[in-house]
């Protein structure tokens, strides 16, 4: 991989400019009046591909936002890698909280990326990541290193859900054939305690509506005479949690796989600062479920948090107001072997049931997704460990992550594959918040870790 490593070295500048230009559409996919641009990105992404060196590049319609496909295919008798990313991105509000415009990238230094990082929408999650697999195909080509076959799918509907994903891999697992699914989406524990994702937690999201009175009413006439659908909703939400910190609805932890004695330590051997984890959120302590660590709450248990809660008057000034309705959006963070619809059936039974007299409640489900756990003991986790490596001079650590890509566990159902989740993020990055960015060490250091690790898996499937 030495012509790949100084072609990489060669051409750093460049790569960086076309990252730029990428950031520059705004993919947001939740927003329907984004959708040219989605589109706009999807095309760029596949003119990218293809002026890197892949063939029969498309741009695979859904019901949905397309789908990029490219391939490489070098021999019948290589390994074939199936690279999977997505090119849409979060909404970038609340605007008003970025110090450069989220579609406007540029490069600033911080105090953990001293080298820069670039500001932007999607600099990390997950257009830079996806990106650094671009030019590595690229760098392995221009350079004849390519020791693999290499296939492509970039998404365009990952933040909302990745709905028409489904449907595509089963209309095309002839085409989508291969060895090992390799992703970019996650993150590592720092820039020099190099970690691979070996978990995901699964999601269940809903969202609530609590009915009181037939209309807003004078909160001097009727206040204390009729239930407050908002006073409500925050005692419904706030008896979702017990004293310990732990879940209350009914069966909730029924299927939760406990870790052994043994796995826990391993676990805790990942380096860890409380202090350091404060002060970078700018908290006094940390919060959750009791007889776990934060890294354990944030990883192999299951969660329950409201993400946005609205109803009655959020104006200027003061109206005085009983609302007739409340909101709010609640996501459930699932761990193996809990089953997504499940819980949301058990979460719709229990919120249902607890409704005083006088309110009514409904309870819509959006998405769900499924856990995973990526095994460390084949042919893919080898070849990335050694790629790292190779890059970083440190073994990396295996660490379950807390964040969802609901396709792994789709991918492995329908094409039978594993996935290795090669992330170079950090959690320090601030996906999906104001101010997201990605340090040029991260953006570089993976373009040279991914040849790597294609080199490293050829040989060792060819033992
Ligand atoms: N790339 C993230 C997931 C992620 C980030 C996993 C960091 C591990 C570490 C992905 O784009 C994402 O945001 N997923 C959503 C779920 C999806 C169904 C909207 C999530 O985790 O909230
Ligand atoms: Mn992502
Ligand atoms: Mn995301």
């Amino acid at each position: 991989m030495e012509a790949t490593q100084a072609y990489i070295a060669e051409h750093k500048e460049r790569f960086l400019q076309e990252l730029i230009e990428l950031l520059k559409i705004p993919s947001v996919s939740a927003d329907p009046a984004y959708a040219g641009d989605v589109r706009k990105t999807a095309e760029e992404v596949a003119a990218r591909l293809k002026s890197a060196g892949a063939d029969n590049v498309e741009i695979c319609e859904t019901n949905g936002y397309p789908i990029v496909y490219a391939d490489k295919i070098m021999s019948a008798d290589l390994p074939t890698v199936l690279v999977y990313g997505h090119y849409d991105v979060q909404p970038a509000d609340p605007i008003e909280l970025w110090t450069s415009p989220p579609f406007d990238p540029v490069v600033k230094e911080t105090e953990i990326h001293p080298e820069g990082a670039v500001f932007a929408r999607g600099a990390c999650d997950d257009k830079g990541q996806m990106f650094m697999h671009v030019k590595a195909f690229e760098a392995m080509m221009q350079s004849d290193e390519l020791p693999c076959n290499v296939k492509f799918m970039i998404e365009g509907e990952e933040e909302v859900g990745s709905e028409h994903l489904g449907e595509f891999v089963r209309a095309n697992i002839e085409k989508l054939k291969a060895d090992v699914i390799l992703i970019s989406d996650t993150g590592m524990l720092a820039n020099d305690v190099p970690s691979i994702t070996t978990g995901l937690r699964g999601l269940s999201y809903v969202e609530v509506e609590v009915t009181g009175p037939n209309r807003d009413l004078h909160s001097g006439l009727y206040g204390g005479c009729v239930a407050n659908p908002i006073n409500i909703l925050c005692d419904m939400i706030a008896s979702l949690h017990d004293e310990n910190n732990q879940i209350t609805v009914p069966g909730f932890y029924d299927k939760v796989v406990r870790l052994s004695d043994e796995e826990r330590a391993e676990m805790a051997r990942a380096p860890f600062s409380k202090e350091a984890y404060c002060k970078a959120l700018d908290i006094e302590d940390v919060y959750g479920e009791k007889g776990y660590s934060t890294m354990e709450r944030g990883s192999i248990r299951p969660t329950l948090d409201v993400n946005g809660m609205w109803g009655g008057y959020t104006g200027e000034g003061a109206k005085t107001v009983i609302p007739s309705k409340a909101y709010a959006k609640i996501s459930m963070r699932l761990v193996p072997d809990q089953i997504p619809d499940e819980i949301t059936k058990l979460f719709k039974d229990h919120f249902e049931s607890i409704a005083p007299k006088g309110t009514r409640v409904k309870v819509t489900p959006h998405h769900v997704g499924e856990p995973a756990v990526t095994p460390i003991n084949f042919e893919g986790y080898q070849a990335a460990s050694i790629a790292y490596e190779k890059t970083f001079g440190k073994k990396p650590i295996p660490v379950r992550s807390g964040g969802s890509i609901p396709i792994v566990a789709m991918f492995e159902k329908v094409l039978g594959l594993k996935t290795i989740l090669m992330g170079f993020g950090l959690d320090s990055d601030a996906i999906h918040s104001p101010n997201e960015h990605y340090g040029l060490f991260n953006y570089y250091r993976g373009i040279e870790t991914i040849p790597h690790f294609f080199d490293s898996y050829a040989n060792l499937m060819k033992q």
